[in-house]
């Protein structure tokens, strides 16, 4: 017979290395120099492996997102030049994966739920301070989306950053030089050539979305369900709307903010249909994100009530917090409430420019 397990033949168990890998769901005893201790319960098994799990798709994300990242982002290329077209698909090929995992990583909490309260208490005191809190790939995750400093909460603020080792805060010191995922995104939107293929797009706009409010005000004005009152709040509601469009597509981000809305308003427009997938997808991105942190919250209510969390937080408040108020891509979801149905767009002076090219070439977005 041959030798099967030596370093030159490939095995499942050395290709995937799973000696390291299932050779660590015991945990160190901090009380006596970091040697394996016993589980401490039948439980804690589960709970490092769900862990683990996690810190595994986290990894992937991580390696996923920043390829996606590199693709999109193409420092080197000047305003005015657009991201190859071939890539595009490839980035949201890229996005459906992290989707994908996040998808998973909400709905394997109910794994970690099968742990009734009492035996999480039979060994929860063993990891304080220990948290989620110092798990550096999700800070990562978040640093490389975009998540900005300033918009961590207050009330942790850099707080996270005294519970990491050295090592650690440089990885996120080196993610926070790198271009963010979202900076790429907003490069790459910026440099979509809007006023080349319709000249005048914003202003045509604001008047078509004009239209709109004077329409809707009209509606609401005769009908027989609202107080006079009730009619004007609705037409200050809606002229301030209109008044947002106008800061959207006229202030900070202006680029940006009219690629979103000229991307979207004509997404059936062949040369338009990848990215406005693209865009779906970070989209998607923000939503599932969202959804994984109120999961969380959740699954950390049922487990352990308003207990203050072992990494000192006010647990559950503090992880309803961030689900609330961390967004990355809160611009492109704020550009939602402007669309227009396709009756009411400004008509494409030149929808030539978006079909598909010919064998002898030609610009594109
Ligand atoms: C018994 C199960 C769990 C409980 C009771 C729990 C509880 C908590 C609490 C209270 C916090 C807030 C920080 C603190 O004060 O400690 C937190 C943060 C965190 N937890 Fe969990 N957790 C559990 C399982 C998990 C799992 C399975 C993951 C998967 C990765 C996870 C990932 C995180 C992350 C990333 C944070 C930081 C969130 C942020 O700061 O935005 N937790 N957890």
């Amino acid at each position: 017979m041959t030798e099967t397990t030596d370093d030159s033949t490939p095995s499942y168990a050395a290709y995937l290395q799973l000696d390291t890998l299932l050779g660590c769901q015991s945990p160190p005893d901090f009380g006596a120099g970091g040697v394996p201790r016993p589980l401490a319960h039948h439980d804690e098994m589960l709970f490092i492996v769900v862990h683990q799990v996690y810190e595994l798709w986290f990894k992937q994300i991580l390696h996923e997102l920043t390829a996606a990242r590199d693709l999109l982002g193409q420092p080197s290329a000047p305003v005015g030049e657009s991201v190859p077209e071939v890539v595009i698909p490839q980035i949201t090929g890229l996005l459906g994966r992290v989707n994908e995992i996040l998808r998973l990583a909400h709905s394997q909490m109910s794994v970690i739920e099968t742990m009734p309260s009492v035996h999480f208490l039979a060994f929860r005191d063993l990891l304080l301070p220990a948290s989620g809190f110092q798990s550096t790939q999700f800070r990562e995750f978040e640093i490389l989306a975009g998540l900005k400093e300033e918009d961590r909460l207050a009330s942790v603020g850099g707080a996270y950053r005294s519970m990491l080792s050295d090592d650690d805060l440089r990885r996120l010191d080196a993610r926070r030089a790198e271009m963010s995922f979202r900076e790429a995104v907003n490069d790459w939107l910026s440099r979509t050539p809007v006023e080349g293929v319709f000249p005048g797009f914003a202003a045509a706009y604001m008047d078509a979305h004009g239209q709109y409010g004077r329409d809707q005000a009209q509606s609401h004005g005769g009908s027989p369900n609202l107080s006079a009152g009730a009619r004007r709040e609705v037409e200050v509601r809606l002229s301030g709307q209109h008044a947002d469009l106008e800061r959207y597509l006229f202030g900070d981000d202006a680029l940006p903010h009219a690629a979103f809305l000229f991307i979207a308003s004509y997404r059936e427009q062949p040369l338009l249909r990848w990215p406005y997938t693209l865009l779906e997808a970070v989209i998607e991105l923000e939503e599932r994100w969202r959804l994984f942190r109120f999961r969380h919250a959740r699954m950390v209510e049922r487990m352990i009530g308003f207990r203050v969390g072992t990494g000192g937080s006010s647990g559950v408040e503090y992880l309803d917090q961030t689900a609330m108020s961390y967004r990355v891509f809160g611009e492109l979801l704020e550009g939602r409430s402007f669309l227009l149905s396709v009756e009411r767009l400004p008509e494409l002076p030149h929808p030539e420019l978006l079909a598909f090219r010919g064998l002898d070439g030609g610009d594109t977005v």
